[in-house]
């Protein structure tokens, strides 16, 4: 006899929001989305809604229900992964947030990153939190939103990325925290004890009592209050939303990896619980924390290689540049060519990530000729997008510590059979895609699921990891490599140019 019951998953995402209601054998039976709005105040500023998300949460949660035609009282557990380090304060007395919350992507806080960086902070910020000096995490961000609201009762104001957000609306305003994945990336936590870390809260000049509690990855963040679903459901799991991906791939032991293609493209290795410290400009960060039978609490990290920009490029071609009007149309146009055309595309509009940590690169074409079509224009787009994966691969393999025999993929962008492709031909490797491609939305259903004794083990998941193609490296490998370097030089040209 099927078990009863159902898991809500919620993934707060960059571009959207989405709910998907998973049955008891793991299959998704109900699901819905909601674009979310993208606020560019300046040119590098990026800013969200927080209302439109928390408005967007309730209905991509109600039509999930529907659609999956379950009662509410029939969901035994529900888990929330977020984009992370997006930031933002609200008073808690009105539940009004005092600005837009500031996105992952937004890069106005870089002068004060700078600064931190001439008076000789980041070796200490590094050591602290296993983080690079970067507008990416959330502490400039924070700072930034209290500078300027300086006449603000402090009393009154919570502070907290989406997860945080979206939990204390979630539970009535009654549950202000933070699981350990999401606090990793604020830039205030230690990584080491897992707290927030005092010397910082005090270089950032943030308030202890405006941050949230945090706690275990897996574990009880409250009830979901009565008024929204009718009932109460406990929420059982937090995570950010490329540690959610990780447990998806069922990552869960040292050396395992995935590469998601998400708004950016991350990869993350779990490496045990030992905090890996990269020499080659990749995060240490938390994998995800739960508290064991003995009451201890078990903690997982992880080493990251943050990418910035990548599905954001074919969401500017198809909305801003009108070079296309579906994704998929990228293959299409990039499969109709047999080369770039000697263009190549540098997806710098954050900025750079990891391997090269640059605040001021901005995104370029390089190489255009007169004999250049929108094709070659779609293909060079498609091929940075594969040539930044091949970056941070070279830095994970030049740190030593993990062996790459293959990349496991996800994310919107790996649906592109032409960037899989040349994917495997410029690393060298197999590329596996799995069938199911929801690995975010999977990882936190299985996490909560798993935390709320649902499921008592993961090998429902491990059947969900079913391999739908493996991309083998083939002819275009020479070629693909040689215009890596190509390529690399283009890079170069495009940093420091917003200095
Ligand atoms: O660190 C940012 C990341 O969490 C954003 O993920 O899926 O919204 O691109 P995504």
């Amino acid at each position: 006899m099927q078990k009863s019951g159902y898991i809500l998953a919620l993934d707060l995402g960059t571009t959207g929001n989405r709910a998907f209601v998973f049955n008891a054998d793991g299959k998704i039976v109900g699901q819905a989305y909601q674009e979310l709005t993208q606020y560019y105040p300046q040119p590098g500023w990026l800013e969200h809604d927080s209302l439109e998300i928390w408005q967007a949460t309730c209905w991509v949660m109600q039509t999930a229900i529907k659609n999956a035609q379950i009662a509410p009282d029939e969901i035994i557990a529900l888990g929330l992964t977020v984009q992370r380090e997006t930031c933002l304060i609200w008073d808690k007395t009105t539940g009004q947030p005092l600005h837009r919350a500031i996105v992952w992507q937004d890069r106005r806080t870089a002068p004060l990153c700078h600064h931190l960086q001439e008076q000789g902070y980041a070796q200490e910020i590094s050591d602290r939190t296993g983080l690079i000096v970067d507008a990416y995490f959330s502490a400039t961000k924070l700072s930034w939103l209290l500078e300027h609201f300086p006449g603000v009762d402090l009393k009154n104001i919570l502070a907290g990325t989406i997860d945080t957000w979206v939990l204390w609306n979630l539970t009535g305003g009654k549950v202000h925290a933070t699981d350990h994945s999401n606090a990793s990336r604020t830039m205030l936590m230690n990584l080491a004890s897992c707290e927030w870390d005092e010397t910082l809260l005090t270089l950032f000049k943030i308030p202890r009592h405006i941050l949230p509690q945090i706690q275990p990855s897996l574990g009880t963040f409250g009830v979901t209050d009565a008024s929204l679903l009718g009932v109460e459901i406990p929420i059982t799991a937090i995570l950010g939303d490329q540690q959610a991906a990780l447990f998806g791939h069922g990552c869960h032991s040292p050396g395992l990896m995935k590469c998601t293609y998400g708004t950016g493209s991350f990869l993350v290795a779990h490496t045990g619980s030992q905090i890996v410290r990269s020499q080659h400009q990749l995060l240490s960060t938390l994998a995800w924390t739960q508290v064991n039978a003995s009451g201890t609490l078990d903690v997982g990290y992880a080493l990251e290689g943050s990418i910035f920009t990548s599905g954001a490029c074919i969401k500017w071609l198809r909305d801003r540049v009108d070079l296309i009007t579906t994704a998929a149309e990228t293959e299409v146009l990039a499969n109709r060519v047999t080369d770039n055309g000697g263009v190549y595309f540098v997806p710098a509009f954050s900025g750079l990530g990891a391997p090269h940590w640059d605040m001021s690169a901005r995104g370029a074409f390089f190489g255009i000729t007169a004999m250049v079509q929108r094709e070659h224009l779609v293909r060079a787009v498609l091929e940075a997008l594969a040539y930044q994966v091949q970056e941070v691969v070279q830095a994970i393999l030049a740190s030593n510590t993990i062996s790459i025999e293959r990349l496991s993929v996800d994310g919107g962008a790996c649906e592109n059979n032409f960037l899989m492709q040349f994917q495997a031909d410029v690393l060298g490797i197999p590329v596996e895609r799995p069938k199911m491609r929801e690995m975010t939305v999977q990882g936190i259903a299985f996490a909560a699921g798993l935390a709320a004794g649902f499921w008592d083990n993961d090998q429902l998941l491990v059947q969900q990891r079913r391999i739908e193609r493996v991309f083998l490296p083939g002819v275009g490998r020479n070629h693909a490599l040689e215009n890596f370097t190509t390529w690399q030089k283009a890079v170069e040209r495009a940093k420091h140019w917003a200095d």
